[in-house]
């Protein structure tokens, strides 16, 4: 949860220092409030600010939520006067996104921000002494993993709130096991505010820190509120089967607990092309060494690796004996790199091997196999269509085995990886590229490790059920829990059986269960805050959510039925999923519907999603580059003036062979009356020695060399061009957006300025994505900072510009003295630009760059 707000304003000098007030701004409330009902979370969150000041004010409304999570409702309160979001088809939304981007007027949209989160922003202008309140609502259904239930709420308000509530309160017919709540920002102080109290089907947490205890420190104005906020849960299973009827709808629980282990056949393929080399292939054996210290002595299992060709360790799968193990350690540490991206030719083998074990009896006929791809790249060897791949692949296993394809960084076809492994029964996962990369493989393999059951089938009785969510399940992993959803054809019926079946480590489960209404009414007796029909809302996330994943995999004719039934389903249960958007309307200028709140899907979207977000480096205009500081949510921005002409290395890094140069232009005459020159970029050159490749980009043309080749294109034109290693799209007369090997992006601006205009000409921006896949030794005027930077403010006073304090720095060990100011963001307005706040570092740079600006002329673009 963050609200942020632009702070800088509250100056030393200003003789009234209410620490609450910021910017004029006072959050005087904010609450989360969550109510979960067998495992449905409905969340609220108010947020009431009021302007202190006695001008106008932008507040801004800033939440992160689950990205399993669907948000259902959004309103903002004025003076009394509400503004309902209204949820929408998102080609009709979208179109008014649109114009109000065209505008200029700042939107409010849901972006991917982290690993598990989505943001959603809104901001609004209101008069002095108005007040305002936000409220948002959004619904999950919480998983069970590793035996527990777990929500989490990310906290961060930006400031000290008089009034900060957590309330969460839980009901689960069942009873309540356990209740756990922590936060990551909790301290010793804080750790005795949380009240958490639970008993029979009741739950409740609390977190409510008074505005003291919110402070960094006794004086400070800073809230040690900050992080994740968690809770966690279980409920009694004096059964596996938990069955709840309400108003014609039902749920079905089913989590046996106490069944033996089922053996289990692990087939590993590992991708070891080139990409692979450096810190991947490092923390794969770190994962797969400590994945070898789980394997259970009736496991079998084995490896298979590609590069250009494909290597098995063992012939067949071996049983996990002491000696194997030890064996296949040894061979672990030796896993190294080497050539392309034989994606197929693993894969084949290890159904291959699977099948061959399977006809050949050397693993036990009950046990569950299990396929684990890793890849950071496409494939490229061998078939290297991904459809035929997908194809050839379901065609093999015949869904005999569970397929998880996990993808490692951002260099996969994720679409791809995730349509095979849902084709197959599995799922994909991306591995962040990150230091805990090998965590999440670890992580990943808990989670499927402990298969209990094979084949589970809930069947309920056909003629009187409909619009049942999946009912059949490849496998049951100990501490997880199956939820089937579904509804009567007759309304008034009260009665359910079900029959399970399932195939266990010794012998076959089969049984029948059955539940009607008045005992489900009766175990909801004490519930006083059942939210609406919740049983019917379980039904429609559930569908929904089956409905969106069948949709990927899905084509043709098949496809835009899912999505008709998707997107009804999400217009009448008001939920915004991807393919619907809110829309809200603000009050400056009621006919103009001009925010918007989009569900990114994996993949798509980024580029719009992180358009408004500091969270990217870049350079553009008047050459001023722009350095993001997420840990602090602000940026440093720094000029560099040097003549026309000049060279200046922007990136350099010697392990991708990546190499980014920019060369500067003036305006068409030098302007007389200032003594520094206007200058900006009128060629960018990228090169990657390693794929020989060069990039010349100038507002005229685009020329991509590969070797002696040589490809040209003008902005005029509008392609994508693929090919090794490269994706180079350009947006007509708009950008290009080009992607290399490693998966890092740059997106190149075009701006062009009236072709008689007297002083300036067109020139270009550049943008860095996924700086983080280029390696540590970058360096370079941009290069250097993209693995991380952090800076400490230490006093603000006036400056010598009113409207722009002064503060001084900390950065690099040394003090600097900056000034507050403003640099545009081209990407989504290339006209006007989108103003970023940051803290702007005089001199080229001095004192944030390593050494002094000119170290970085270089001679030439190459
Ligand atoms: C959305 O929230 C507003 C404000 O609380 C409320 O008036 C409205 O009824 C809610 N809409 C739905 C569909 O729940
Ligand atoms: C807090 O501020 C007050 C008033 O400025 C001062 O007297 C007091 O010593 C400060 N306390 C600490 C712990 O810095
Ligand atoms: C799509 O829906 C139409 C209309 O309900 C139906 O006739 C058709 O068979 C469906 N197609 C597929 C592939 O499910
Ligand atoms: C700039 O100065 C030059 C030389 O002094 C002069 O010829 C020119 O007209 C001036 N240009 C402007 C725009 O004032």
């Amino acid at each position: 949860m963050q609200v942020s707000l632009l702070w800088w304003y509250v100056t030393a000098s200003s003789s009234f220092f209410d620490l609450q007030v910021v910017n004029g701004i006072e959050i005087y409330s904010m609450k989360i409030d969550s109510k979960v009902t067998s495992r449905f979370a409905h969340n609220v969150i108010t947020s009431r600010a009021v302007n202190r000041g006695n001008v106008h004010k932008e507040v801004v409304f800033d939440v992160e939520l689950p990205k399993t999570a669907f948000i259902t409702n959004f309103s903002m309160t004025i003076d009394g006067v509400t503004y309902p979001g209204i949820i929408k088809e998102k080609e009709a939304a979208k179109k008014q996104y649109e114009k109000a981007v065209s505008k200029g007027q700042t939107a409010g949209l849901v972006k991917a921000s982290g690993r598990k989160t989505e943001k959603f922003t809104v901001s609004v202008n209101i008069k002095a002494g108005s007040k305002v309140t936000f409220e948002l609502t959004y619904e999950e259904l919480l998983k069970r993993q590793f035996g527990k239930y777990e929500m989490f709420i990310k906290v961060k308000p930006k400031q000290l709130v008089k009034d900060f509530e957590i309330a969460v309160n839980i009901f689960e017919p069942q009873g309540i096991t356990e209740l756990e709540a922590e936060g990551t920002f909790i301290t010793n102080d804080l750790q005795n505010i949380i009240k958490k109290t639970f008993s029979e089907k009741k739950g409740h947490v609390s977190f409510k820190p008074a505005l003291d205890q919110q402070r960094t420190c006794a004086n400070c104005s800073q809230s040690v509120l900050d992080g994740d906020f968690t809770v966690r849960y279980d409920v009694k299973r004096p059964t596996p089967d938990s069955l709840q009827i309400v108003n014609g709808y039902f749920v079905h629980f089913f989590a046996p607990t106490n069944l033996p282990k089922l053996p289990k056949n692990v087939i590993f393929i590992i991708d070891i092309s080139g990409s692979m080399s450096g810190r991947e292939i490092q923390q794969t054996r770190e994962a797969l060494l400590k994945i070898l210290d789980d394997i259970k002595e009736d496991d079998f299992f084995n490896f298979i690796l590609f590069g250009s060709d494909v290597h098995t360790w063992k012939e067949t799968l071996i049983k996990a004996t002491p000696e194997n193990l030890d064996e296949a350690r040894k061979f672990v540490r030796s896993i190294d790199t080497e050539g392309m991206t034989n994606l197929y030719g693993g894969i084949m083998r290890g159904i291959d091997m699977l099948n061959d074990a399977h006809e050949g009896k050397l693993v036990p006929k009950r046990s569950a196999s299990i396929i684990i791809m890793l890849t950071d790249g496409q494939p490229n060897v061998g078939i290297s269509n991904t459809q035929d791949i997908q194809a050839h692949v379901k065609k093999a296993i015949e869904g005999k085995y569970t397929l998880y394809n996990l993808g490692f960084g951002y260099g996969v076809d994720y679409n791809f990886l995730e349509k095979m492994a849902l084709e197959n029964k599995g799922l994909a996962r991306r591995i962040y590229p990150d230091s805990d990369a090998a965590l999440q493989l670890q992580g990943f393999y808990d989670e499927v490790s402990n298969p209990m059951l094979t084949d589970v089938e809930l069947n309920y009785p056909e003629n009187e059920i409909s619009d049942l969510t999946k009912n059949s399940f490849k496998h049951f992993y100990d501490g997880s829990e199956i939820v089937v959803a579904g509804r009567f054809i007759d309304n008034n019926q009260n009665y359910l059986a079900v029959d399970v079946r399932g195939e266990g480590a010794n012998d076959a489960l089969s049984y029948t269960t059955h539940q009607d209404a008045e005992q489900t009414a009766k175990a909801f007796q004490e519930q006083e805050y059942i939210f609406g029909e919740y049983i019917e809302r379980l039904w429609a996330y559930l569908t929904l959510e089956q409905l969106l994943e069948k949709r990927i995999a899905a084509t043709g004719e098949e496809k835009e039925n899912l999505t008709a039934e998707a997107l009804d389903l999400s217009l009448k249960y008001k939920f915004v999923t991807p393919l619907t958007s809110m829309v809200v309307t603000k009050p400056e200028d009621y006919d103009n519907q001009d925010g918007i709140a989009d569900k990114p899907t994996e993949g798509k979207w980024v580029f719009l999603s992180t358009a408004l977000s500091p969270e990217t480096s870049y350079f553009d205009g008047d050459p001023h580059f722009i350095v993001p500081v997420p840990q602090k949510d602000d940026a440093i921005c720094f000029n560099i003036n040097e003549n026309p002409g000049t060279v200046l290395n922007l990136i350099s890094d010697p392990v991708t062979g990546i190499t980014v140069n920019g060369e500067l232009i003036g305006d068409k005459r030098a302007n007389n009356d200032t003594k520094i020159q206007n200058t900006y970029f009128g060629k960018i050159g990228i090169a990657n020695k390693y794929l020989h490749l060069q990039l010349i980009v100038t507002p005229e043309k685009i020329t991509i060399k590969n070797g002696n080749e040589k490809t040209g294109f003008t902005w005029l034109d509008s392609v994508t061009v693929q090919q090794d290693g490269l994706t180079l799209t350009i947006n007509r007369e708009k950008n290009l957006v080009l992607s290399m090997g490693s998966g890092v992006s740059f997106v190149i601006v075009l701006h062009q300025v009236w072709k008689k205009h007297p002083l300036h000409q067109d020139f270009l921006g550049l943008y860095v994505l996924e700086s983080d896949k280029l390696s540590e030794q970058t360096h370079g005027l941009l290069g250097q900072f993209f693995h991380g930077i952090d800076f400490t403010i230490l006093e603000l006073h006036p400056g010598s510009d009113p409207k722009k304090p002064d503060a001084t720095m900390i950065v690099k060990n040394k003090e600097l003295t900056v000034t507050r100011g403003w640099q545009k963001d081209y990407r989504t307005d290339p006209k006007h630009g989108v103003d970023i706040p940051c803290w702007f570092v005089h001199n080229n740079g001095a004192g944030l760059i390593d050494g002094v600006h000119t170290d970085y002329i270089v001679s030439s673009l190459f």
